[in-house]
């Protein structure tokens, strides 16, 4: 299965010049708590922005760069193939980021964990194609900056 987890403003602005927008703790929590021991796919640009390793996750990372390999992750080149393979598996890849990475997931994800931060922020990068008209929320926090509620894609007919 294909999920995804992504934070955004009222105008889905989720990072500006590579890195996040905002600081939110209680946000960096809720994002550990989901990807703890599990897969998680993000793009070159997310993954080289990363202030610190991601530890205890299994790493996947889209590069169009045949010669990119960092360490400790796997490099997928073909994120398009990734997605055709994997929609289908028990086990859940839960894509991270950035906005062309989310941009081209999105038709593939089945949930998605998400903070709304409630102030507007400035930005350079949008989650443009997100609509929450193709989601059930299913459950719903309330934090002092940002509302988190974890969605399941809507049947469609
Ligand atoms: N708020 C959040 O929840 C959140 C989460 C993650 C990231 N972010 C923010 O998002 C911004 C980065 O987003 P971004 O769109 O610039 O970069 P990105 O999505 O992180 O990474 C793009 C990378 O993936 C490669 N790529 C794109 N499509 C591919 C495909 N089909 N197969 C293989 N590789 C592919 C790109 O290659 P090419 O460049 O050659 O196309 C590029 O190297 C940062 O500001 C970051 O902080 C926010």
């Amino acid at each position: 299965m294909i999920s995804f987890s992504v934070a955004f403003d009222p105008n889905k602005g989720i990072g500006i010049r590579g890195a996040l927008p905002w600081h939110l703790k209680d946000e960096l929590k809720i994002f550990k708590r989901n990807t703890l021991y599990k897969n998680i796919l993000m793009g070159q640009t997310t993954y080289d922005g990363l202030p610190r390793k991601l530890v205890d996750r299994y790493i996947i990372v889209a590069s169009i760069d045949p010669n990119y390999h960092p360490e400790d992750v796997d490099v997928i080149n073909d994120l398009k193939a990734f997605l055709e393979e994997h929609k289908d598996d028990e086990t859940e890849y839960i894509i991270c980021g950035g906005a062309s990475i989310f941009r081209q997931s999105y038709p593939y994800a089945k949930k998605a964990y998400v903070s709304f931060v409630k102030e507007a922020y400035e930005v350079d990068t949008w989650f443009d194609n997100f609509d929450l008209a193709d989601w059930d929320i299913v459950c719903e926090e309330d934090h002092p900056d940002f509302i988190y509620r974890e969605l399941v894609r809507k049947e469609t007919k």
